[in-house]
């Protein structure tokens, strides 16, 4: 395969190129900044420097690079985590507008297939999408139907992942959180029933890899961990693995009050399952759960 991978310098987008060129493909990675020419080609990918919001250009570099394959990985998330609504305005424009500039290149540069990483917390069936003015919620659905209607349209092959939340040693979330657990200023939630699904790095990596050939057209797939989680038990397993103190305990109304977005984790309740993806790509989550991934990866670092 020949795979474009927008979004290559990313969380995800950096342990996929590795793999891909790992099982022999060529691969090209999108990435707007000079800077990180060499880090990217250290890992044997050629580069195309663009903004996917430029469309002429993005057209131009995806279809020198000839791809069979358009991996669309692309964020511009905080890299701790989102706080407010406006955090996400930059995403939501990628989402819309860059989607529709990445497929307009895809289908113009005659790749076969095109891999969208969604997000299962504000895809359709997600908790955060409920709201029909939620920005957020509104541009996932346009991701995700832009990829779609070109599919029903005969235009190109696409395929949704819907990912749980990323954990892994190189997840700028899990670092954050694992250094709050340490100075002990993540408390968790009285009450907290929550279920959030999580999905480690590598096998979100291991699904994506899969799903470029194995996938029909037009399937969508939630990757996710065996078992959802709650915030409590994540901050709790963090504490423990880490040798950390306990943490503290605070009543629900406190982060509601200070970290409104963060808040609405704690009551979220969605036990996603991931046997679509295991029965359709022959894929198998290499750790089970949240805890037993933290536990080798903090193992693994020691
Ligand atoms: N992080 C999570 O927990 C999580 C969970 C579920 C789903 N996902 C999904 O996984 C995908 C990737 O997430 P991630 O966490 O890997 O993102 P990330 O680490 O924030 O990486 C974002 C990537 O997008 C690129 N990018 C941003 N703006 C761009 C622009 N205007 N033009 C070209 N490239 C641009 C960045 O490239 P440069 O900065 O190098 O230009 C970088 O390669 C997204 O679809 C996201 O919804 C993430």
């Amino acid at each position: 395969m020949n795979v474009f991978v927008a979004g290559g310098s990313g969380t995800i987008g950096k342990p996929l190129v590795r793999a891909l060129v790992h099982s022999g493909h060529s691969v090209t990675a999108l990435t707007r900044s000079l800077g990180k020419l060499d880090e990217l080609r250290g890992l044997g990918a050629s580069i195309a420097v663009t903004d996917a919001l430029n469309r002429e250009a993005l057209i131009a570099s995806v279809t020198a690079a000839h791809p069979t394959h358009v991996v669309h990985q692309l964020t511009a998330l905080p890299k701790d985590a989102p706080r407010r609504p406006s955090d996400l305005r930059a995403t939501n424009r990628l989402r819309v507008d860059g989607t529709r500039h990445l497929l307009d290149a895809a289908i113009h540069a005659g790749a076969r297939r095109f891999i969208v990483g969604s997000f299962a917390m504000l895809s359709p069936r997600g908790p955060l999408s409920g709201n029909t003015d939620d920005e957020a919620a509104a541009a996932v659905r346009s991701m995700e139907n832009q990829v779609l209607e070109a599919t029903d349209r005969g235009l190109i092959e696409g395929v949704i992942l819907r990912y749980g939340m990323f954990y892994g040693l190189e997840t700028p979330s899990t670092v954050a959180m694992i250094e709050m657990v340490r100075k002990r200023r993540l408390p968790v939630v009285r009450g907290d029933a929550g279920q959030l699904p999580l999905i480690h790095i590598d096998d979100a990596v291991s699904a994506t890899v899969r799903a470029l050939d194995k996938a029909p057209a037009g399937s969508i797939y939630d990757i996710v961990d065996d078992r959802a989680v709650s915030l409590t038990e994540i901050v709790e397993a963090i504490a423990e693995l880490t040798g950390s103190a306990r943490p503290l305990r605070v009543p629900a109304w406190l982060p509601r009050m200070i970290a409104p977005y963060m808040a609405r984790m704690t009551s979220i309740r969605m036990p996603l399952s991931n046997a679509r993806a295991k029965a359709e790509l022959a894929w198998r989550p290499k750790y089970s759960t949240m805890r037993e991934g933290l536990a080798q990866m903090l193992q693994d670092a020691a």
